[in-house]
């Protein structure tokens, strides 16, 4: 199957275990409403893609990592709804439509974060039956750890802290790691918890998505750049005017492109060396795809 062809596979498949656990979401209203606008409003959907991947890789059925993948995403979607806020990055478009605290108010904004995240709970325990409870123990405490203030927190707080200040590469580099590549490790380790990786599996796998998650990155700050508003449906040159601590600030634009670079081809090499040149191609392929994607 062509990458195209299961990006859009993938997004189908979330989206609609996404809208089934959503649409039991009555009142209030404002809160219910507000999550369905901050998660089902045309994200990439990159983190579901990378479970499912995994599951395949794996030779595991995906629609066993639906309820995983929709809670990931929520917890995605979370992070995106809290980090556009007034008192962080301020800023008023995402997914090319208002953010949801210009939508909806900003104490609505922060209560509609919360309700995801902690929606995102009850879904991986409550549509996890087809899962062992050791399974779904393991899944919950790795998503609360690379959640939390060891992952994307932790790298949010760094975030903020560095606006205007002169950062060294090992901290912007616990930055990206965690503010981004937590949970984008966190749908790859989940489904070697589901599709019962080897150890050695796992390790390759988990590589990958740690190097896939620092190329993520230096790709968004990347576009922060030279990105195109109507292509990207957030605000260009928002690290900028916040006077962010990225990798083009520290490095340079040609030495990120190169850093990005090697990253991703030191994830490809990981991953074929594991699996196997045909085993690994669509994985191989979404790495490209994040190294040279315009959105
Ligand atoms: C944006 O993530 C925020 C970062 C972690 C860099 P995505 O680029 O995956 O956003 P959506 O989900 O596609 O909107
Ligand atoms: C945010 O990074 C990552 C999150 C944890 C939400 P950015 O602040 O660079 O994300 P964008 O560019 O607003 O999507
Ligand atoms: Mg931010
Ligand atoms: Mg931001
Ligand atoms: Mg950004």
């Amino acid at each position: 199957m062509l990458l195209k062809e299961y990006l859009e596979k993938g997004k189908n498949l979330v989206e609609n275990g996404i809208g089934e656990y959503l649409s039991e979401l009555k009142y209030p209203e404002v809160i219910a409403q507000g999550m369905s606008y901050a998660v089902l409003n045309g994200g990439k959907r990159l983190r579901p893609i990378l479970l499912f991947m995994t599951l395949d890789i794996l030779n595991c059925n995906p629609e066993k990592g639906i309820a995983t993948a929709s809670a990931i995403e929520m917890i995605h979607s979370y992070s995106l709804v809290h980090d556009d806020l007034p008192a962080l990055d301020n800023d008023d478009y995402r997914r090319g439509k208002l953010t949801t605290h210009k939508k909806f108010g900003e104490a609505e904004g922060i209560l509609i974060g919360d309700a995801l995240l902690t929606h995102a709970f009850y879904v991986l325990t409550e549509k996890n039956k087809h899962l062992s409870a050791e399974k779904i123990v393991e899944i919950v405490r790795l998503t609360s750890e690379y959640a939390g203030i060891n992952g994307m927190i932790g790298g949010q707080m760094v975030d903020i802290a560095s606006e205007g200040k002169a950062i060294d590469v090992d901290t912007l580099r616990y930055m990206h790691t965690n503010k981004t590549g937590k949970l984008l490790k966190l749908p790859v380790e989940s489904a070697c918890i589901i599709g019962d990786a080897s150890e050695q599996e796992k390790q390759s796998l988990i590589r990958y998505s740690e190097l896939v998650g620092l190329a993520f990155q230096i790709k968004d700050d990347i576009l922060d750049i030279e990105g195109d508003f109507e292509t990207i449906g957030k605000p260009v040159g928002s690290d900028a005017e916040h006077h962010k601590s990225t990798y083009p600030v520290i490095l340079g634009l040609e030495e990120s492109k190169k850093l990005l670079h090697e990253t991703v081809e030191e994830a490809k090499s990981i991953l074929i060396k594991q699996f196997g040149e045909e085993k690994s191609m669509l994985l191989v392929e979404l790495a490209e795809y994040i190294e040279k994607r315009n959105k």
